[in-house]
């Protein structure tokens, strides 16, 4: 075995992978500081029970809503899968914004982790857009009208309202296309996004470290 790990050791490195990213030193923590993993596991979570759902969702107004009966109905553990996918979704928004929270009132967000704090307001956003996107796909009379809300909440955006509006829903009103649309943005755009962030995000937490909690004496 030791000897398996050491060819591997010699060409990919795993030592110094162990040692930059899994044994750095930190400052004195506490569970609050586990929110961004808790996220950051969250959003695998999401990634594979969704690659789950979309071995049978289908993505037409005349078959979103029975594949996701057939889905709950009849495929084994579907209902699991999905239960999982639709709870998690809710889960990780409330973590990434506790997670948010406490880096906001440890002032962690502070020189020189500016950076940092960015690329977690577009994690938050992108978070939440998976939330409006993935809410339209089981296309029943919930999804198709807290779309038709959501949209129009767009629409009153002063000057482009109407556009982006447009630009959500692919025309005039909800259709095929909104209901395509917000499919593509929900398994192709938004995740890619977000891994890719979360790839800078925690880059940055290594390299930076940890931000300590503030003492009285730092004040
Ligand atoms: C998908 C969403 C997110 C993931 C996966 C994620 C992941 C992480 C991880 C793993 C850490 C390491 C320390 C810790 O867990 O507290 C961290 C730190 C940090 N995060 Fe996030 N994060 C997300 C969203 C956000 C948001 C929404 C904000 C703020 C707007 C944010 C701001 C920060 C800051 C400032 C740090 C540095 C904390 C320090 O050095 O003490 N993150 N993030």
């Amino acid at each position: 075995m030791n000897n398996v790990l050491e060819w591997l050791d010699e060409r990919l490195g795993l030592q110094t992978i162990y040692s930059v990213v899994l044994d750095r030193k930190v400052p004195k923590v506490n569970w609050w500081f586990t929110l961004g993993s808790a996220s950051a596991i969250l959003f695998v979570l999401q990634a594979v029970t969704g690659m789950f759902l979309s071995i049978y969702y289908v993505p037409s107004p005349e078959n979103a809503y029975d594949s996701i009966q057939f889905i709950m109905n009849d495929v084994a553990f579907g209902w699991l899968i999905r239960g999982i996918h639709h709870w998690g979704a809710s889960l990780m928004v409330i973590i990434v914004f506790i997670h948010m929270l406490r880096t906001f009132f440890l002032a962690a967000y502070k020189y020189p982790r500016e950076l940092t704090w960015l690329t977690g307001v577009i994690l938050l956003i992108a978070t939440l857009g998976m939330g409006f996107t993935g809410y339209l796909l089981p296309w029943n009379q919930r999804a198709y009208w807290a779309t038709t809300v959501g949209t129009e909440i767009a629409g009153t955006v002063p000057f482009i309202g109407q556009f982006i509006a447009n630009v959500l829903r692919g025309g005039a009103e909800l259709s095929a296309v909104t209901l395509t649309r917000f499919f593509a943005v929900h398994i192709w755009f938004l995740p890619a996004l977000i891994g890719a962030l979360i790839g800078v995000h925690i880059y940055m937490v290594i390299r930076l470290g940890i931000a300590g909690i503030p003492d009285k004496d730092e004040a």
